[in-house]
Protein backbone atom coordinates (compact mmCIF):
# COMPACT_ATOMS: atom_id res chain seq x y z
CA UNK A 1 0.00 0.00 0.00
CA UNK A 2 1.15 3.45 -0.70
CA UNK A 3 2.14 6.08 1.92
CA UNK A 4 3.26 10.04 1.45
CA UNK A 5 5.89 11.61 3.01
CA UNK A 6 5.44 15.01 3.95
CA UNK A 7 8.19 17.79 5.09
CA UNK A 8 6.26 20.07 6.52
CA UNK A 9 7.06 23.86 6.95
CA UNK A 10 8.04 24.45 3.38
CA UNK A 11 6.74 28.01 1.62
CA UNK A 12 3.89 27.28 -0.35
CA UNK A 13 3.25 29.21 -3.01
CA UNK A 14 2.16 29.82 -6.68
CA UNK A 15 -0.35 28.73 -9.09
CA UNK A 16 -2.11 24.73 -8.72
CA UNK A 17 -4.56 24.15 -11.31
CA UNK A 18 -7.83 22.15 -10.12
CA UNK A 19 -9.37 19.42 -11.69
CA UNK A 20 -12.84 18.49 -12.36
CA UNK A 21 -15.09 17.14 -9.86
CA UNK A 22 -15.36 14.01 -8.37
CA UNK A 23 -18.89 14.43 -7.08
CA UNK A 24 -19.96 15.83 -10.75
CA UNK A 25 -18.15 13.31 -12.66
CA UNK A 26 -19.46 10.24 -11.01
CA UNK A 27 -23.24 11.27 -11.65
CA UNK A 28 -22.67 12.68 -14.78
CA UNK A 29 -21.23 9.24 -16.52
CA UNK A 30 -23.82 7.15 -15.02
CA UNK A 31 -26.31 9.74 -16.71
CA UNK A 32 -24.90 8.12 -20.08
CA UNK A 33 -26.72 5.30 -19.42
CA UNK A 34 -30.04 7.05 -20.25
CA UNK A 35 -29.18 7.23 -23.81
CA UNK A 36 -28.27 5.14 -26.79
CA UNK A 37 -25.85 8.10 -28.30
CA UNK A 38 -22.74 9.26 -27.21
CA UNK A 39 -22.00 11.44 -24.09
CA UNK A 40 -19.02 13.32 -23.79
CA UNK A 41 -17.65 14.90 -20.93
CA UNK A 42 -14.43 17.09 -20.45
CA UNK A 43 -12.42 18.34 -17.36
CA UNK A 44 -12.84 14.79 -16.13
CA UNK A 45 -10.58 14.38 -13.20
CA UNK A 46 -8.31 11.04 -13.04
CA UNK A 47 -9.39 9.78 -10.02
CA UNK A 48 -10.08 5.86 -8.56
CA UNK A 49 -13.69 6.70 -8.46
CA UNK A 50 -13.81 7.24 -12.07
CA UNK A 51 -12.01 4.02 -13.25
CA UNK A 52 -14.28 2.08 -10.72
CA UNK A 53 -17.65 3.59 -12.67
CA UNK A 54 -16.37 3.42 -15.99
CA UNK A 55 -15.68 -0.41 -15.18
CA UNK A 56 -18.92 -1.10 -13.68
CA UNK A 57 -20.55 0.86 -16.99
CA UNK A 58 -18.19 -1.62 -18.77
CA UNK A 59 -19.68 -4.83 -16.93
CA UNK A 60 -22.96 -3.41 -18.16
CA UNK A 61 -22.04 -3.65 -22.11
CA UNK A 62 -21.53 -0.11 -22.52
CA UNK A 63 -18.71 1.47 -24.39
CA UNK A 64 -16.38 4.31 -21.66
CA UNK A 65 -13.32 5.50 -23.19
CA UNK A 66 -10.91 8.17 -20.91
CA UNK A 67 -8.09 10.29 -22.63
CA UNK A 68 -6.68 12.90 -20.26
CA UNK A 69 -9.63 15.14 -19.42
CA UNK A 70 -11.67 13.53 -22.24
CA UNK A 71 -14.25 10.61 -21.39
CA UNK A 72 -16.59 9.27 -24.33
CA UNK A 73 -19.23 6.89 -23.24
CA UNK A 74 -21.60 4.84 -25.02
CA UNK A 75 -24.57 2.64 -23.60
CA UNK A 76 -26.15 1.61 -26.96
CA UNK A 77 -25.12 -1.87 -26.46
CA UNK A 78 -25.91 -1.98 -22.49
CA UNK A 79 -27.88 -5.56 -22.01
CA UNK A 80 -26.55 -6.33 -18.31
CA UNK A 81 -28.34 -4.43 -15.38
CA UNK A 82 -26.80 -5.41 -12.13
CA UNK A 83 -23.95 -3.60 -10.42
CA UNK A 84 -22.17 -6.44 -7.79
CA UNK A 85 -21.55 -6.01 -4.75
CA UNK A 86 -17.69 -6.22 -5.57
CA UNK A 87 -17.90 -2.81 -7.64
CA UNK A 88 -20.48 -1.18 -4.70
CA UNK A 89 -18.41 -1.97 -1.61
CA UNK A 90 -14.99 -0.23 -2.89
CA UNK A 91 -17.64 2.97 -4.25
CA UNK A 92 -20.94 3.38 -2.69
CA UNK A 93 -21.88 6.13 -5.56
CA UNK A 94 -22.39 3.14 -7.90
CA UNK A 95 -25.63 3.11 -6.74
CA UNK A 96 -26.23 6.08 -9.35
CA UNK A 97 -26.44 3.53 -12.14
CA UNK A 98 -30.15 2.39 -10.03
CA UNK A 99 -32.56 5.17 -11.67
CA UNK A 100 -30.68 5.19 -14.97
CA UNK A 101 -31.14 1.59 -15.12
CA UNK A 102 -34.57 1.62 -14.37
CA UNK A 103 -35.61 4.50 -16.37
CA UNK A 104 -34.04 2.80 -19.89
CA UNK A 105 -34.32 -0.82 -19.39
CA UNK A 106 -37.04 -1.51 -16.90
CA UNK A 107 -34.63 -3.41 -14.36
CA UNK A 108 -31.78 -3.05 -12.41
CA UNK A 109 -30.37 -5.04 -9.85
CA UNK A 110 -27.53 -3.15 -7.55
CA UNK A 111 -26.08 -4.16 -4.46
CA UNK A 112 -26.64 -2.89 -1.16
CA UNK A 113 -23.49 -0.59 -0.27
CA UNK A 114 -23.20 -1.90 3.62
CA UNK A 115 -21.48 -0.30 6.03
CA UNK A 116 -18.88 3.12 5.41
CA UNK A 117 -16.69 4.54 7.10
CA UNK A 118 -18.08 7.96 8.28
CA UNK A 119 -21.66 6.34 8.65
CA UNK A 120 -24.27 3.99 8.05
CA UNK A 121 -25.33 5.99 4.88
CA UNK A 122 -28.45 3.82 3.95
CA UNK A 123 -30.19 4.18 0.58
CA UNK A 124 -33.71 4.23 1.46
CA UNK A 125 -34.73 7.47 0.01
CA UNK A 126 -33.50 6.47 -3.14
CA UNK A 127 -35.46 3.52 -2.79
CA UNK A 128 -38.65 5.36 -1.37
CA UNK A 129 -38.41 7.85 -4.41
CA UNK A 130 -38.17 4.97 -7.47
CA UNK A 131 -41.21 3.30 -5.28
CA UNK A 132 -43.01 6.36 -6.17
CA UNK A 133 -42.02 6.55 -9.59
CA UNK A 134 -44.22 3.58 -10.17
CA UNK A 135 -41.10 0.76 -9.03
CA UNK A 136 -41.64 -2.00 -7.85
CA UNK A 137 -38.01 -2.92 -5.54
CA UNK A 138 -37.10 -5.91 -3.22
CA UNK A 139 -34.33 -6.24 -1.29
CA UNK A 140 -32.99 -9.64 -1.65
CA UNK A 141 -29.68 -11.51 -0.92
CA UNK A 142 -28.42 -8.11 -0.39
CA UNK A 143 -29.25 -6.82 -3.56
CA UNK A 144 -31.84 -3.82 -4.33
CA UNK A 145 -33.73 -5.62 -7.32
CA UNK A 146 -36.11 -3.16 -9.06
CA UNK A 147 -38.62 -3.66 -12.15
CA UNK A 148 -40.65 -0.85 -13.54
CA UNK A 149 -44.71 -2.56 -12.72
CA UNK A 150 -46.90 0.16 -14.34
CA UNK A 151 -48.41 -1.05 -17.50
CA UNK A 152 -46.72 0.67 -20.12
CA UNK A 153 -43.43 -0.37 -18.62
CA UNK A 154 -42.28 3.61 -18.28
CA UNK A 155 -41.84 4.88 -14.80
CA UNK A 156 -44.35 7.55 -13.86
CA UNK A 157 -43.75 10.99 -12.86
CA UNK A 158 -45.02 11.38 -9.28
CA UNK A 159 -44.20 14.10 -6.16
CA UNK A 160 -41.14 13.01 -3.69
CA UNK A 161 -40.68 14.47 -1.01
CA UNK A 162 -37.41 12.92 0.88
CA UNK A 163 -37.10 12.62 4.77
CA UNK A 164 -33.73 14.50 4.47
CA UNK A 165 -31.45 15.80 1.49
CA UNK A 166 -29.50 13.58 -0.06
CA UNK A 167 -26.94 14.49 -2.69
CA UNK A 168 -26.79 10.99 -5.06
CA UNK A 169 -30.78 10.57 -3.78
CA UNK A 170 -31.54 13.57 -5.87
CA UNK A 171 -29.86 12.57 -8.21
CA UNK A 172 -31.24 9.13 -9.16
CA UNK A 173 -34.58 10.57 -9.04
CA UNK A 174 -33.72 13.70 -11.35
CA UNK A 175 -32.14 11.25 -14.04
CA UNK A 176 -34.83 8.17 -13.28
CA UNK A 177 -38.02 11.00 -13.83
CA UNK A 178 -36.13 12.50 -16.96
CA UNK A 179 -37.70 9.26 -18.93
CA UNK A 180 -40.82 9.12 -16.82
CA UNK A 181 -44.48 9.55 -18.02
CA UNK A 182 -45.69 13.16 -16.92
CA UNK A 183 -44.51 15.33 -14.18
CA UNK A 184 -42.09 14.75 -11.03
CA UNK A 185 -41.54 16.97 -8.49
CA UNK A 186 -38.63 16.38 -5.83
CA UNK A 187 -38.84 18.71 -2.98
CA UNK A 188 -36.65 18.83 -0.30
CA UNK A 189 -34.02 18.44 -2.81
CA UNK A 190 -30.03 19.15 -2.23
CA UNK A 191 -28.67 22.34 -3.69
CA UNK A 192 -25.16 21.43 -4.70
CA UNK A 193 -23.17 22.84 -7.41
CA UNK A 194 -23.28 19.18 -8.58
CA UNK A 195 -27.04 18.77 -8.85
CA UNK A 196 -26.89 21.70 -10.81
CA UNK A 197 -24.59 20.03 -13.48
CA UNK A 198 -26.14 16.97 -13.82
CA UNK A 199 -29.27 18.92 -14.79
CA UNK A 200 -26.95 21.31 -17.62
CA UNK A 201 -25.97 17.41 -18.62
CA UNK A 202 -29.47 16.04 -18.74
CA UNK A 203 -30.59 19.15 -20.26
CA UNK A 204 -28.40 18.97 -23.21
CA UNK A 205 -29.45 15.72 -23.84
CA UNK A 206 -32.88 16.64 -24.08
CA UNK A 207 -34.36 16.48 -20.55
CA UNK A 208 -37.04 19.53 -19.20
CA UNK A 209 -35.61 20.03 -16.02
CA UNK A 210 -36.29 23.49 -13.82
CA UNK A 211 -35.84 24.41 -10.24
CA UNK A 212 -32.06 22.79 -9.98
CA UNK A 213 -30.24 24.82 -7.35
CA UNK A 214 -33.14 25.02 -5.48
CA UNK A 215 -34.99 22.35 -3.60
CA UNK A 216 -38.13 21.81 -5.46
CA UNK A 217 -36.64 20.48 -9.01
CA UNK A 218 -39.30 19.57 -11.65
CA UNK A 219 -38.90 17.47 -14.28
CA UNK A 220 -41.40 17.00 -17.34
CA UNK A 221 -40.24 13.12 -18.64
CA UNK A 222 -39.57 12.26 -22.41
CA UNK A 223 -39.48 10.14 -24.48
CA UNK A 224 -35.98 9.71 -25.19
CA UNK A 225 -32.79 11.56 -24.47
CA UNK A 226 -30.21 11.96 -27.09
CA UNK A 227 -26.52 12.60 -26.72
CA UNK A 228 -24.49 15.57 -25.84
CA UNK A 229 -21.09 16.90 -24.97
CA UNK A 230 -20.45 18.94 -21.54
CA UNK A 231 -17.66 20.16 -19.07
CA UNK A 232 -17.20 19.06 -15.79
CA UNK A 233 -17.34 21.88 -12.94
CA UNK A 234 -14.07 22.70 -10.91
CA UNK A 235 -14.04 20.43 -7.90
CA UNK A 236 -14.75 22.59 -4.60
CA UNK A 237 -13.74 20.15 -2.17
CA UNK A 238 -10.25 20.02 -4.01
CA UNK A 239 -9.95 23.87 -4.20
CA UNK A 240 -11.06 24.21 -0.98
CA UNK A 241 -8.22 21.51 0.23
CA UNK A 242 -5.57 23.38 -1.36
CA UNK A 243 -6.62 27.34 0.14
CA UNK A 244 -6.76 25.03 3.26
CA UNK A 245 -3.29 24.02 2.78
CA UNK A 246 -2.18 27.67 1.74
CA UNK A 247 -3.70 28.95 4.83
CA UNK A 248 -2.48 26.39 7.60
CA UNK A 249 1.29 26.50 5.91
CA UNK A 250 0.86 30.39 5.61
CA UNK A 251 1.74 30.47 1.88
CA UNK A 252 0.09 32.55 -0.82
CA UNK A 253 -1.18 29.95 -3.31
CA UNK A 254 -3.57 31.13 -6.47
CA UNK A 255 -6.02 28.04 -7.44
CA UNK A 256 -6.35 28.05 -11.30
CA UNK A 257 -9.69 26.56 -12.76
CA UNK A 258 -11.97 27.29 -9.90
CA UNK A 259 -15.18 28.45 -9.43
CA UNK A 260 -15.32 31.17 -6.94
CA UNK A 261 -19.29 31.27 -6.57
CA UNK A 262 -19.22 27.50 -5.32
CA UNK A 263 -17.07 28.48 -2.51
CA UNK A 264 -18.83 31.14 -0.39
CA UNK A 265 -19.23 29.22 2.60
CA UNK A 266 -15.81 28.13 2.77
CA UNK A 267 -14.27 31.77 1.72
CA UNK A 268 -16.06 33.11 4.70
CA UNK A 269 -14.55 31.23 7.17
CA UNK A 270 -11.33 31.73 5.87
CA UNK A 271 -11.34 35.46 5.49
CA UNK A 272 -12.96 35.12 9.52
CA UNK A 273 -9.49 32.82 10.12
CA UNK A 274 -7.54 36.05 9.06
CA UNK A 275 -7.11 34.99 5.47
CA UNK A 276 -6.77 37.90 2.26
CA UNK A 277 -8.67 36.27 -0.27
CA UNK A 278 -9.00 37.16 -3.76
CA UNK A 279 -11.00 36.15 -6.54
CA UNK A 280 -11.66 36.41 -10.38
CA UNK A 281 -13.95 34.61 -12.58
CA UNK A 282 -11.85 31.30 -12.52
CA UNK A 283 -9.40 31.72 -10.00
CA UNK A 284 -9.02 31.53 -6.08
CA UNK A 285 -6.01 33.82 -4.34
CA UNK A 286 -5.69 33.39 -0.74
CA UNK A 287 -2.67 34.72 1.11
CA UNK A 288 -1.39 33.76 4.54
CA UNK A 289 1.92 34.87 4.76
CA UNK A 290 1.60 38.08 6.55
CA UNK A 291 -1.24 37.11 8.97
CA UNK A 292 -1.44 39.40 11.95
CA UNK A 293 0.47 37.23 14.69
CA UNK A 294 1.88 34.79 12.58
CA UNK A 295 -1.28 32.37 13.33
CA UNK A 296 -4.61 31.91 12.03
CA UNK A 297 -7.63 32.61 14.41
CA UNK A 298 -9.72 29.93 15.70
CA UNK A 299 -12.94 29.70 13.72
CA UNK A 300 -16.19 27.67 14.44
CA UNK A 301 -17.99 25.63 12.08
CA UNK A 302 -21.20 23.53 11.31
CA UNK A 303 -21.39 21.28 8.29
CA UNK A 304 -24.55 21.79 6.56
CA UNK A 305 -25.68 20.93 3.38
CA UNK A 306 -25.43 23.29 0.70
CA UNK A 307 -24.99 26.56 0.73
CA UNK A 308 -23.63 25.72 4.08
CA UNK A 309 -20.60 24.70 4.85
CA UNK A 310 -19.69 21.07 3.48
CA UNK A 311 -19.27 17.81 5.33
CA UNK A 312 -16.69 17.32 2.65
CA UNK A 313 -14.32 20.28 3.77
CA UNK A 314 -14.66 19.80 7.97
CA UNK A 315 -11.14 17.64 8.32
CA UNK A 316 -9.25 20.52 6.21
CA UNK A 317 -10.30 23.29 7.94
CA UNK A 318 -10.00 21.28 11.63
CA UNK A 319 -6.27 21.01 10.22
CA UNK A 320 -6.28 25.11 10.30
CA UNK A 321 -8.23 25.03 13.75
CA UNK A 322 -5.80 22.77 15.07
CA UNK A 323 -3.19 25.12 14.39
CA UNK A 324 -4.96 28.30 15.20
CA UNK A 325 -4.90 31.38 17.95
CA UNK A 326 -8.08 30.37 20.35
CA UNK A 327 -10.61 27.59 20.23
CA UNK A 328 -13.02 26.58 17.68
CA UNK A 329 -15.91 24.18 17.89
CA UNK A 330 -16.78 22.32 14.93
CA UNK A 331 -20.12 20.53 14.44
CA UNK A 332 -20.45 17.80 12.14
CA UNK A 333 -24.87 17.70 11.31
CA UNK A 334 -24.68 15.34 7.95
CA UNK A 335 -22.55 11.80 8.99
CA UNK A 336 -22.22 10.45 11.94
CA UNK A 337 -18.58 9.16 12.51
CA UNK A 338 -17.19 11.56 10.12
CA UNK A 339 -14.15 12.65 13.22
CA UNK A 340 -11.50 9.70 12.58
CA UNK A 341 -9.11 12.26 11.59
CA UNK A 342 -9.37 13.77 15.36
CA UNK A 343 -6.99 10.84 16.93
CA UNK A 344 -4.90 10.76 13.61
CA UNK A 345 -4.45 14.07 14.37
CA UNK A 346 -3.83 14.28 18.01
CA UNK A 347 -0.66 12.46 17.31
CA UNK A 348 0.98 15.11 15.36
CA UNK A 349 0.07 17.20 18.64
CA UNK A 350 -2.98 18.72 18.21
CA UNK A 351 -5.56 19.22 21.42
CA UNK A 352 -8.99 18.55 20.12
CA UNK A 353 -11.90 17.48 22.94
CA UNK A 354 -14.62 15.00 21.41
CA UNK A 355 -18.31 15.29 22.46
CA UNK A 356 -20.30 12.76 20.16
CA UNK A 357 -21.05 15.01 17.15
CA UNK A 358 -19.10 18.49 18.22
CA UNK A 359 -15.45 18.53 18.69
CA UNK A 360 -13.61 21.77 20.45
CA UNK A 361 -10.15 22.35 18.96
CA UNK A 362 -7.53 23.99 21.04
CA UNK A 363 -5.18 25.50 18.60
CA UNK A 364 -1.52 24.85 19.18
CA UNK A 365 1.46 26.49 17.89
CA UNK A 366 3.15 24.00 16.17
CA UNK A 367 2.35 20.79 15.16
CA UNK A 368 4.89 17.90 14.74
CA UNK A 369 5.40 15.38 12.13
CA UNK A 370 4.39 11.78 12.99
CA UNK A 371 3.45 8.66 11.36
CA UNK A 372 -1.01 8.32 10.82
CA UNK A 373 -2.91 6.96 8.87
CA UNK A 374 -5.61 7.52 6.78
CA UNK A 375 -9.25 6.28 7.16
CA UNK A 376 -11.42 7.74 4.20
CA UNK A 377 -11.10 10.11 1.54
CA UNK A 378 -11.47 13.52 3.12
CA UNK A 379 -9.78 12.71 6.63
CA UNK A 380 -6.61 11.86 4.36
CA UNK A 381 -7.02 15.27 2.71
CA UNK A 382 -6.62 16.78 6.35
CA UNK A 383 -4.05 14.47 7.34
CA UNK A 384 -1.81 16.39 4.53
CA UNK A 385 -2.81 19.89 5.13
CA UNK A 386 -1.36 19.39 8.83
CA UNK A 387 1.19 16.99 7.99
CA UNK A 388 2.20 20.44 5.17
CA UNK A 389 2.05 22.56 8.21
CA UNK A 390 3.78 20.68 10.91
CA UNK A 391 7.51 20.37 11.85
CA UNK A 392 9.10 17.39 10.70
CA UNK A 393 8.38 14.76 8.65
CA UNK A 394 4.87 12.92 8.50
CA UNK A 395 3.79 9.68 6.58
CA UNK A 396 0.65 8.83 6.14
CA UNK A 397 -0.30 5.35 5.61
CA UNK A 398 -3.18 3.97 3.14
CA UNK A 399 -3.42 6.71 1.10
CA UNK A 400 -5.43 4.57 -1.62
CA UNK A 401 -8.23 6.72 -0.09
CA UNK A 402 -7.14 10.03 -1.33
CA UNK A 403 -6.49 8.11 -4.35
CA UNK A 404 -10.21 7.74 -4.77
CA UNK A 405 -10.84 11.78 -4.72
CA UNK A 406 -7.91 13.57 -5.46
CA UNK A 407 -5.83 14.09 -9.11
CA UNK A 408 -2.38 13.37 -8.74
CA UNK A 409 -2.47 15.49 -5.19
CA UNK A 410 1.14 15.45 -4.45
CA UNK A 411 2.60 16.18 -8.17
CA UNK A 412 0.07 19.21 -7.41
CA UNK A 413 1.19 20.42 -4.14
CA UNK A 414 5.10 19.51 -5.05
CA UNK A 415 4.17 22.65 -7.85
CA UNK A 416 3.54 25.03 -5.49
CA UNK A 417 6.92 24.18 -3.52
CA UNK A 418 5.91 20.95 -1.08
CA UNK A 419 7.79 18.52 -0.26
CA UNK A 420 5.92 15.59 -0.61
CA UNK A 421 6.55 12.20 -1.84
CA UNK A 422 4.84 9.11 -3.02
CA UNK A 423 6.36 5.87 -1.37
CA UNK A 424 5.63 3.06 -3.11
CA UNK A 425 5.36 -0.86 -1.42
CA UNK A 426 5.41 -1.92 -5.34
CA UNK A 427 8.70 0.07 -6.15
CA UNK A 428 10.52 -0.79 -3.25
CA UNK A 429 9.47 -4.45 -3.77
CA UNK A 430 7.97 -5.20 0.39
N1 LIG B 1 -29.21 9.43 3.92
C1 LIG B 1 -30.16 8.54 4.35
N2 LIG B 1 -30.87 7.84 3.42
C2 LIG B 1 -30.67 7.98 2.09
C3 LIG B 1 -29.69 8.89 1.64
C4 LIG B 1 -28.98 9.61 2.58
O1 LIG B 1 -30.36 8.37 5.56
O2 LIG B 1 -31.35 7.30 1.31
C5 LIG B 1 -28.43 10.22 4.90
C6 LIG B 1 -26.95 9.83 4.90
O3 LIG B 1 -26.69 8.72 5.70
C7 LIG B 1 -26.31 11.10 5.41
C8 LIG B 1 -27.21 12.20 4.84
O4 LIG B 1 -28.44 11.57 4.51
O5 LIG B 1 -26.35 11.14 6.79
C9 LIG B 1 -26.68 12.89 3.60
O6 LIG B 1 -26.20 11.91 2.68
P1 LIG B 1 -26.18 12.12 1.10
O7 LIG B 1 -27.10 11.12 0.49
O8 LIG B 1 -26.38 13.55 0.76
O9 LIG B 1 -24.68 11.71 0.76
P2 LIG B 1 -24.22 10.97 -0.55
O10 LIG B 1 -25.08 11.41 -1.67
O11 LIG B 1 -24.06 9.52 -0.27
C10 LIG B 1 -22.58 12.83 -1.38
C11 LIG B 1 -21.13 12.90 -1.72
C12 LIG B 1 -20.31 12.81 -0.44
C13 LIG B 1 -20.72 13.99 0.47
C14 LIG B 1 -22.23 13.94 0.74
C15 LIG B 1 -22.73 15.10 1.54
C16 LIG B 1 -21.08 11.93 -3.91
C17 LIG B 1 -20.66 10.82 -4.81
N3 LIG B 1 -20.79 11.81 -2.62
O12 LIG B 1 -22.77 11.57 -0.75
O13 LIG B 1 -18.95 12.95 -0.79
O14 LIG B 1 -20.02 13.92 1.70
O15 LIG B 1 -22.93 13.92 -0.52
O16 LIG B 1 -22.42 16.30 0.93
O17 LIG B 1 -21.62 12.92 -4.39
C18 LIG B 1 -16.65 12.58 -0.57
O18 LIG B 1 -16.51 13.06 -1.70
O19 LIG B 1 -15.68 12.35 0.20
C19 LIG B 1 -17.98 12.25 -0.09
C20 LIG B 1 -18.21 11.42 0.92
Amino acid sequence: MDKLRITGQRTLQGVVQASGAKNAALPLIAAALLTAETVQLSNAPQLMDVRTLAKLLRSLGAQVEQDGGQIRLSAAAVNHYEASYELVKTMRASVLVLGPLLARFGQARVSLPGGCAIGARPVDQHIKGLQALGADIAVEHGYIVARVATPSGRLRGARITTDMVTVTGTENLMMAATLAEGETLIDNAAREPEIVDLANLLRAMGAQIRGDGTSQIRIQGVDALHGASHRIIPDRIEVGTFLCAALAARGDVTVQGAEPSHQDALLDKLREAGAQIDTGADWIRLRADALPGGRPRAVSVRTTEYPGFATDMQAQFMAVNCLAEGAARMTETIFENRFMHVQELMRLGAQIDIDGHTCVVHGVPQLSGATVMATDLRASAGLVVAALAAEGETVIDRIYHLDRGYDAMEVKLRGVGAQIERISDRISGK
